[in-house]
């Protein structure tokens, strides 16, 4: 199933308004496009014991792993930002394990986005055996 870069961003932004973010007040949401067309979406949510906080693209790679996908086609990210949102480093190396070719939308809060790929965002990620 094709989806346009506009439908997946406008699911992260709804995605979004699940953010569990009572420390930060940076409420971030994703839509993970799979490669048989399925779109799973996170938010991120915080903890009290701030390390603990999961980040929005990694709960929507995980739900995607955990509902047995593997190949993804394309990643929006989304937040109340004038700026476009990027993946943190820790989300970069471990969307970096599901391939480097997957799309990303870096997008704010009116939907405008970038255009990027994973390797892009993480030249030379770490990789067991290479
Ligand atoms: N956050 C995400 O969910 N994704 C990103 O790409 C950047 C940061 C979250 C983590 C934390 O809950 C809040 O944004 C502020 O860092």
């Amino acid at each position: 199933m094709q989806m346009k870069p506009e439908q997946l961003i406008a699911l992260a932004l709804e995605a979004r308004q699940n953010a569990y973010a009572p420390y930060s007040n940076f409420a971030v949401g994703a839509a993970l496009l799979t490669a048989k067309g399925e779109v799973y979406t996170g938010c991120n949510v915080e903890n009290s014991s701030y390390g603990l906080t999961v980040c929005a693209e990694r709960i929507a790679l995980f739900t995607a792993v955990a509902g047995g996908e593997r190949k993804f086609s394309a990643l929006a990210v989304a937040a109340d930002t004038e700026e476009y949102c990027s993946p943190c480093g820790a989300c970069r190396q471990v969307l970096a394990e599901f391939g480097g070719d997957t799309k990303v939308y870096l997008a704010n809060r009116y939907g405008a986005y970038r255009e990027t790929t994973v390797a892009e965002l993480l030249p030379m990620a770490f990789a067991l055996g290479q």
